[in-house]
């Protein structure tokens, strides 16, 4: 996304300054260089101020796409905190997410896991009042999902848990962030681990359906 704004307002600059160099004639940027490059001198001023509007617009976009705020992860409807259950009180994954090392869909906790305690620890909370609203009006908690392969990819935790590959390897450090920050996963992610681990490389029978 980033890059794809940068080369676009780029371009849109190069394309701005030889026009003007060529007084809109972009032709004339071969037959008659020497003039179009004066005529660019004599203009520095304004292409001056044209280049830092573009700047300024970068700036304001990578700050807006790269803001820390985006980059800690989606708000969740119950602001639950991997680093507060899974680090400080160290509960393990597979309390919460048990059916990860046997099914493709793993899926994220229904909220009786956390009545679970919940019942009992800070049950007045606010946030887990939110928790008892689900549970009375047997709604799923509308949990935002992060983590995505592409639709064609078939992903399957099974194999890799089974060989012991931490969890943390590719889903980051859980342990230590409240809000997950999710990951849009490219098969050259997938294709270095098993590179390096020699596995099968043969995408298309394997992890293409
Ligand atoms: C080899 C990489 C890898 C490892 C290791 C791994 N995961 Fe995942 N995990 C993924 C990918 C890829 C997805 C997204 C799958 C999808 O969208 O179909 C995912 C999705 C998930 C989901 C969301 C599932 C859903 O239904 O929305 C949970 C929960 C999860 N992983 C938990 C774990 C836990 C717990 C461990 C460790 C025991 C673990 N993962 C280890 C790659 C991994
Ligand atoms: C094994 C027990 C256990 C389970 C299961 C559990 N929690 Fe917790 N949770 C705790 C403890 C302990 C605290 C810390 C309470 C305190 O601050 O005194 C806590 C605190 C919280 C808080 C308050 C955080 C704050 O900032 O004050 C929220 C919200 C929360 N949990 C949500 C959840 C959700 C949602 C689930 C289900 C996915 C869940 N919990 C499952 C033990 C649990
Ligand atoms: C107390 C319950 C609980 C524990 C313990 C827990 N999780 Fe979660 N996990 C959740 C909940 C609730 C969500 C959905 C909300 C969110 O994404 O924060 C979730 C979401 C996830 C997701 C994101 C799936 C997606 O695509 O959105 C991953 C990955 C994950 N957990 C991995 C782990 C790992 C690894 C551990 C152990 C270090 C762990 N979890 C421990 C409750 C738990
Ligand atoms: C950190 C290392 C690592 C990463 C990252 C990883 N894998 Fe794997 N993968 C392995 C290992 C090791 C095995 C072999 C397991 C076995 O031998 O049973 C494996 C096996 C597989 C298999 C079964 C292959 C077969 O022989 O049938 C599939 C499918 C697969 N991975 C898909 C994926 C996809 C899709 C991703 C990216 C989202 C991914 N893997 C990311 C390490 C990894």
């Amino acid at each position: 996304m980033e890059i794809l704004i940068t080369t676009f307002s780029l371009l849109t600059l190069v394309t701005a300054i030889v026009l003007i160099g060529t007084r809109g004639r972009p032709g004339r940027l071969f037959s008659q260089a020497a003039e179009s490059l004066r005529h660019m001198w004599d203009n520095r001023g304004p292409i001056f101020w044209l280049a830092t509007c573009v700047v300024l617009v970068l700036g304001f976009l990578f700050f807006f796409y790269a803001s820390p705020a985006t980059r800690v992860g989606a708000a969740q409807p119950i602001p639950f905190s991997h680093q507060l259950h899974a680090g400080v009180k160290a509960i393990d994954c597979r309390f919460c997410h048990p059916y990860v090392a046997r099914s493709i869909e793993p899926g994220l906790p229904p909220v009786e896991k956390c009545l679970y305690c919940h019942n009992y620890i800070i049950a007045n909370h606010p946030e887990i009042r939110k928790e008892h609203k689900y549970f009375d009006t047997n709604t799923p908690t509308p949990w935002i999902k992060v983590f995505y392969v592409p639709e064609h990819v078939m992903f399957n935790h099974q194999r890799h848990i089974r060989k012991e590959i931490a969890c943390e390897s590719c889903h980051g450090d859980v342990r230590r962030m409240d809000r997950l920050k999710g990951k849009r996963f490219k098969m050259g992610f997938c294709l270095e681990c098993h590179r390096k681990k020699q596995v099968n490389l043969d995408c298309w029978l394997a992890c293409h359906n």
